[in-house]
């Protein structure tokens, strides 16, 4: 499986990330180490103790350090050793491998590629709680994958399995699969959109009012995913002659989700939920989206041991696959310059932004 490695990466929820403790977490296989310091700076490293390979994030932030709590090895911000108990002398030039790291909109992203191409303007404006307005009402939470990330993105390009995998939550007939998207390259990504008519309105039962649905949402690499949800009365659509409404007015609803690689076979799954408050709502109800994430992961786990039982039967794309073929292309291109040019310039930083 091909990955990008000059991409930001959804490591874990900022709140995950307490003061004076180290968080472990797992990115492309690789263990990271993500910690605050006494500044209140982050740093993240491999997650491997230079001495004998124990967990730093079993680890104690002491100020501005952070110590192996193995034998006591002692680490400053930039990953060098500044102490080792019962030795006086540090071995030089001993320093662990450290990645960039940030927070933005709740989130801790890493870069797994090039240092001097890490930009946080490439992270894509996803909704975070730092932006929750008082006129909404969100949800957020995490699902862990026994799949890899490929095929959990795939699942968010191709929404015709909205009609059918999702037949007894969302209960929308069969207008996903039939109705195309409208879809558009971006420099890191692709935009699709398209008009649902006449129907109910996603995630929500018992409102039997039917409605047209725009729908609209652009996909990042490595994984990142934003949609946006506008209503309105049945019949919008076809007086606009299926032109895109007007985007600018704030969306019914709206979700922000990142699939991370974990391993090359697990994948773990951020999400925020979003919807405009209705009366004295207080939160955003995940009954009926709980059910459809729960149908997704049956669904694509299984999926993923017949890979496994069959590595070497391929898929056959169809209409609806447009935009996991694009993005895929997409990753693999992106991948490619990376490792093609690698040893001579940084032409491989993708200057572009979201
Ligand atoms: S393994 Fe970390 S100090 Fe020994
Ligand atoms: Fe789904």
């Amino acid at each position: 499986v091909t990955y990008v490695r000059n991409a930001w990466y959804v490591a874990a929820w900022a709140h995950e990330l307490r003061d004076e403790l180290p968080l472990g977490v797992r990115v492309l296989d690789e263990p990271i180490v993500i910690w605050r310091n006494g500044r209140g700076d982050l740093a993240a490293f491999e997650d491997y103790c230079l001495h004998r390979l124990a967990r730093l994030s079993l680890g104690r932030c002491e100020g501005e350090r952070l110590r192996c709590m193995y034998h006591g090895w002692l680490y400053d911000s930039t990953g060098h050793v500044v102490e080792i108990p019962g030795q006086a002398r540090v071995p030089g030039g001993a320093r662990l491998r450290t990645y960039p790291v940030t927070e933005r909109h709740s989130w801790l992203w890493v870069w797994m590629g090039d240092h001097s191409c890490a930009d946080e303007k490439l992270i894509p404006p996803v909704v975070g709680f730092d932006r929750a307005e008082p006129e909404s009402v969100y949800a957020h939470g995490q699902l862990d994958y026994a799949a890899e990330a490929r095929l959990v993105n795939d699942n968010l390009l191709d929404l015709s399995h909205v009609s059918f995998l999702h037949a007894a939550s969302f209960r929308m007939s069969d207008v996903w699969a039939r109705e195309p998207s409208k879809i558009t390259p971006l420099e890191r990504g692709l935009r699709s959109e398209r008009w649902i008519r006449g129907e109910g309105t996603l995630g929500e039962l018992g409102t039997s009012d039917l409605v047209d649905t725009y729908f609209c949402y652009e996909m990042y690499v490595p994984g990142v995913l934003m949609m946006t949800v506008h209503t309105y009365p049945v019949g919008t659509a076809q007086a606009l002659k299926s032109q895109p409404p007007d985007l600018s007015r704030p969306p019914g609803q709206f979700t922000t989700q990142a699939i991370t690689p974990v391993t090359s076979k697990t994948a773990r799954y951020f999400y925020t939920m979003g919807r405009r408050r209705r009366g004295s709502e207080t939160t955003y109800d995940m009954t009926v989206t709980d059910q459809a994430f729960a149908e997704d992961k049956m669904m694509i786990e299984a999926q993923q041991q017949n890979i496994d039982s069959a590595p070497a039967r391929r898929f056959i794309p169809t209409a609806a696959d447009q935009a996991s073929v694009l993005f895929k292309r997409l990753v693999e291109t992106m991948a490619r310059a990376e490792g093609s040019v690698e040893a001579s310039t940084d032409a491989q930083c993708t200057p572009v932004h979201p």
